[in-house]
């Protein structure tokens, strides 16, 4: 198949819209990061996203719709629920809510819940309004990259696999939607995001978090968002981090751990790279919503330089913090160290 890779003009909008209607996959951008579009009422369609991504079959999918309205046909909604959706929407927050029997079984892996989110992005509104169907899309990377935050990296993956990639430029958050399940009386977490734990709380009264967010799983144990126990975001180069608040020993010890490795990059903050003169550095900014936004390129950019040992330092799991942290551990197998 030829892959198209172009710029998401309203009319290449609509061609989108017409190949999503049609039951065929289609790449396009949203504000967290690019999507693997397809009907999510057509089983067939969803199927093909698991092919074309490699993606194991028991990882549900997230519908995307283009406003609240279109999400009371798909799930039973809660007053909670919905007054997330008004404070949220459209925005980087997935909630997961009992599904009703439109949802085919295959897009949301045979659960009896549905993940839905409506994305902030002028692109990913206009191909969902185009399709006229609710969107079914994982990142469009394939299973175990790095997700895709540019339309390159789309067509890198999926070049050969799919029709038609949307180009909409940089993705601005960088690290995917905060998956939250309202299935019960308190918010929970699954998957962090740019919309925090505080964020949450704010208009819910209260939010806990998954515990497996930031610790690897046990074998045999079963994952609360079954996406979280697959390998994931890994660069081929071997990811170790160092964490701390004394940026004298982090800076030593990275220095040290370069020093010792024949092919490496240190990825720090911005304000540290003047200590490495003479390595290889890559700056991940002075915020952990730079960091966020830039964590994913920078990984592929290590793969495509062959990188072998790749040294980053971390932030602290407060605010945006736990979604970078939650993709870097498990980016470097939960490889950290405390400087
Ligand atoms: O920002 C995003 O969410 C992006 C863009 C394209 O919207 N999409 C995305 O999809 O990250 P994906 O498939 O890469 O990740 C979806 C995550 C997985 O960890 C999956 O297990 C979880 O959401 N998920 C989806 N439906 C769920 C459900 N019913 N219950 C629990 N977890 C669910
Ligand atoms: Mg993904």
């Amino acid at each position: 198949m030829n892959t198209l890779c172009l710029p998401a003009t309203e009319e290449n909008i609509r061609l989108g819209g017409r190949l999503l209607s049609e039951g065929q996959l289609v790449g396009f951008p949203t504000e967290t990061v690019y999507g693997l579009g397809a009907n999510a009422l057509d089983e067939a369609a969803v199927r093909s996203i698991f092919a074309a991504k490699g993606r194991p079959q028991d990882n549900p999918l997230i519908v995307h719709v283009a406003g609240k309205e279109d999400a009371f046909p798909l799930c039973h909604v809660t007053p909670l629920a919905e007054k997330l959706m008004d404070a949220f929407w459209p925005g980087p927050l997935t909630l997961v809510m009992p599904k009703k029997d439109v949802i085919p079984h295959a897009t949301c892996a045979g659960l009896d819940s549905v993940g839905v989110r409506c994305p902030d992005h002028p692109v990913a509104l206009a191909l969902i309004r185009a399709a006229k169907v609710p969107v079914a899309a994982p990142s469009a990377n394939t299973s175990g990259k790095p997700s895709p935050t540019r339309a390159k990296h789309v067509f890198e993956d999926m070049q050969g696999k799919i029709p038609l990639i949307l180009d909409g430029g940089d993705c601005m958050v960088g690290v995917e939607s905060t998956v939250l399940s309202v299935t019960g009386d308190i918010p929970v977490i699954l998957r962090p995001g740019k919309v925090t734990q505080q964020d949450i709380a704010a208009v819910a009264g209260d939010c806990k978090v998954a515990d497996s967010v930031m610790r690897p799983l046990q074998e045999n144990e079963a994952a609360p968002s079954p996406g979280m126990k697959h390998r994931h975001y890994a660069p081929e180069g071997k990811m170790t981090i160092v964490q701390g608040a004394d940026e004298e020993k982090v800076v030593s010890l990275l220095k040290a751990m370069y020093d010792e490795n024949e092919n490496a990059c240190i990825l720090c903050r911005k304000s540290l790279t003047a200590h490495f003169e003479g390595r290889r550095v890559f700056s991940i900014g002075d915020t952990p919503e730079d960091t966020a936004k830039i964590l994913f390129a920078a990984l592929r950019d290590m793969d495509e330089m062959k990188v072998s040992r790749i040294l980053c330092q971390g932030w602290d799991t407060g605010g945006v913090g736990l979604a970078v942290m939650n993709r870097m551990a498990r980016a470097a197998a939960f490889d950290i160290i405390e400087a």
